[in-house]
């Protein structure tokens, strides 16, 4: 396939509808979920994709109930903790990225445990933004700018967003019918194309990515320039 996506992300959305429909607690939604996220880094690395990331929970997502946010949170931590092994062998660098503020001190600590220990694999990069918000990051970019301006010595206003140096995505997806971008990566989608889909979640697997990235593949991206500059 050619003109493939650098980077794709998505924003996996269902999971409650899919557990409802099947008179099940939301949990194992999101439990089937994980193994969507699964089937999509394995196309991922087959297909050579760089940088595959996940909107796994926002800072909105704080408002949940106490017990589905406990069961995610450790369905975070039992996903790393199991995945470390996988991601080694497929040579997958692994990062988590968001305000880290509310998360637990055991799952700060396993998280960079994973990050360092696969900060130099060359293959696949996955990102899950966890207690992430673009606002949040927009604002928290904002602050420590403001401060290197008052010292003199700021730089490019992108490197202080907590994405630096991941590029933009080329492809957003979003399951479940839901067509909105809620406060996701709002400034680096400024060029990006979206890919809304019926689909649950957990019912995302490799055919449907492999759908998506062909859909892809088949668009024009001009970023503000008419056909004929860009060819
Ligand atoms: C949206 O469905 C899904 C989430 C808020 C959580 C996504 C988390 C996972 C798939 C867990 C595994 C993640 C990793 C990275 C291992 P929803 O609950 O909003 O569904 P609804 O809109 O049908 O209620």
């Amino acid at each position: 396939m050619e003109n493939l996506p650098k980077h794709i992300t998505i924003i996996m959305d269902g999971n409650g509808r899919w557990a409802k429909q099947r008179g099940k607690e939301r949990i194992y939604g999101h439990i089937e979920g994980a193994e969507s996220v699964r089937a999509c880094c394995e196309l991922a690395v087959e297909m050579g994709i760089e940088y595959l990331s996940l909107y796994a929970f926002s800072t909105e997502n704080w408002n949940r109930p106490k017990d589905e946010i406990m069961g995610l949170m450790s369905l975070m931590a039992k996903s790393i903790l199991e995945e470390k092994p996988t991601f080694q062998k497929n040579n997958i660098r692994f990062m988590v990225l968001g305000d880290r503020s509310q998360l637990s001190e055991e799952l700060i600590g396993d998280i960079d445990k994973a990050m360092e220990e696969t900060a130099s694999n060359t293959g696949l990069t996955l990102i899950v933004f966890l207690s992430y918000s673009g606002k949040w990051d927009i604002r928290q970019a904002a602050t420590r700018y403001a401060e290197d301006m008052k010292k003199g010595v700021a730089g490019e206003f992108e490197d202080y967003l907590c994405t630096k140096g991941i590029p933009d995505p080329d492809l957003l997806i979003r399951t479940s019918g839901e067509q909105r971008i809620s406060n996701f990566l709002l400034w680096q989608c400024a060029y990006t194309e979206f890919y809304f889909t019926d689909t649950l979640w957990p019912d995302f697997r490799k055919p449907q990515l492999r759908s998506a990235i062909k859909t892809y593949a088949s668009r024009e991206r001009r970023f503000g320039k008419t056909s004929e500059q860009i060819k």
